[in-house]
């Protein structure tokens, strides 16, 4: 079971052990972090699942589409560590991943 290592809004870290296939999305909402407002369930619509990735695990991400860049576009704390969490799926090489949550535009 891979760990996930979130860090919230607050500072707080938690760790988190979510079954392998969930998105990080899914693993945050469901660990009961209610910072991730997750608006569109996870179709890449709402740009509510905004997190920075650790850099260490940059080129182990899945590649960012399009409709994920123009999102991140508009959220006013993207950098280039910015994803959105919906669309990272948890895998034994993302083990360990740790990801901040983004502040609320
Ligand atoms: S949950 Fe809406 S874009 Fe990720």
């Amino acid at each position: 079971m891979p760990q996930l290592i979130v860090t919230t809004r607050e500072g707080e870290t938690r760790t988190l052990e979510p079954a392998t296939g969930l998105s990080v999305m899914e693993a945050i909402r469901d660990a009961g972090l209610d910072e991730l407002l997750a608006l569109c369930g996870g179709v890449c619509s709402c740009a509510t699942c905004h997190v920075h990735v650790d850099p260490a695990f940059a080129d182990k991400l899945p590649s960012m589409s399009e409709d994920e860049n123009d999102l991140l576009d508009g959220a006013s704390d993207r950098n280039e560590r910015s994803r959105l969490s919906c669309q990272i799926r948890l895998s034994d090489e993302l083990a360990g991943l740790r990801v901040t949550i983004a502040q609320a535009d």
